[in-house]
């Protein structure tokens, strides 16, 4: 059984899903939900699931990454890991903290990666009037949003859609996707999957 730490910045709703899959025939479990933001949502949600929960405010840490993720390793270190989720975890991590983790750590990203890395992707393929976005979920690399694809949705853009509603399709998807990836994951299938 693999346990997993999943690391958030706001409201966890990825989280929870991730969390709530990881019962019965998932070779994984729950070890930790570790948040960068002091309040964030999905702290308050994790403990009412009874997971484990920590809090490293990267705040006090100023431009001093490298000090940030010592803070974090140590808590990682106590729960142990085998896997690392990251479920809308607004920090980008060094070089240094990624190789240690390769192989091992995952992404899920709000666009159909290889396009639109970064911020903003909705407001951005909904202005190159694309015809369809999604999500992705990705080993994490050193590369910010780079790194084997592990699965992909898709969701039609609308005429009439906002970053807002089109956030809203993606989100749906990536409520299905990020579990179902995980669970192969764990099980040691890297294939890219691909949903619907
Ligand atoms: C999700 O849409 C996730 O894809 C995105 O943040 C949101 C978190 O929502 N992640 C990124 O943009 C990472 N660069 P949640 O807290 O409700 O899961």
């Amino acid at each position: 059984m693999k346990r997993v730490a999943i690391l958030i910045s706001g409201g966890g709703s990825n989280m929870v899903r991730l969390v709530e899959a990881m019962t019965g025939d998932c070779p994984a479990r729950p070890c930790l939900v570790l948040a960068n933001v002091p309040g964030a949502g999905g702290l308050a949600r994790a403990q009412a699931l009874g997971v484990p929960t920590a809090l490293v405010d990267h705040k006090p840490f100023g431009p001093d990454r490298a000090g940030f993720e010592t803070a974090l390793t140590a808590e990682l270190d106590k729960a142990q890991p085998d896997i690392i989720a990251l479920a809308g975890f607004m920090r980008v991590l060094t070089e240094r903290f990624v190789t240690r983790w390769q192989g091992r750590m995952l992404n899920i990203h709000p666009s159909l990666l290889p396009k639109y890395r970064g911020l903003n992707t909705h407001a951005r393929a909904i202005e190159a009037g694309d015809a369809e976005a999604g999500c992705t979920v990705h080993e994490v690399t050193a590369e910010l949003d780079d790194g084997p694809i592990l699965g992909q949705a898709r969701v039609p853009i609308r005429p009439g859609d906002t970053p807002e509603t089109l956030a809203a399709r993606v989100l749906e998807q990536e409520h299905r996707l990020y579990p179902a990836v995980l669970c192969r994951f764990a099980a040691g299938d890297r294939r890219p999957l691909r949903v619907p």
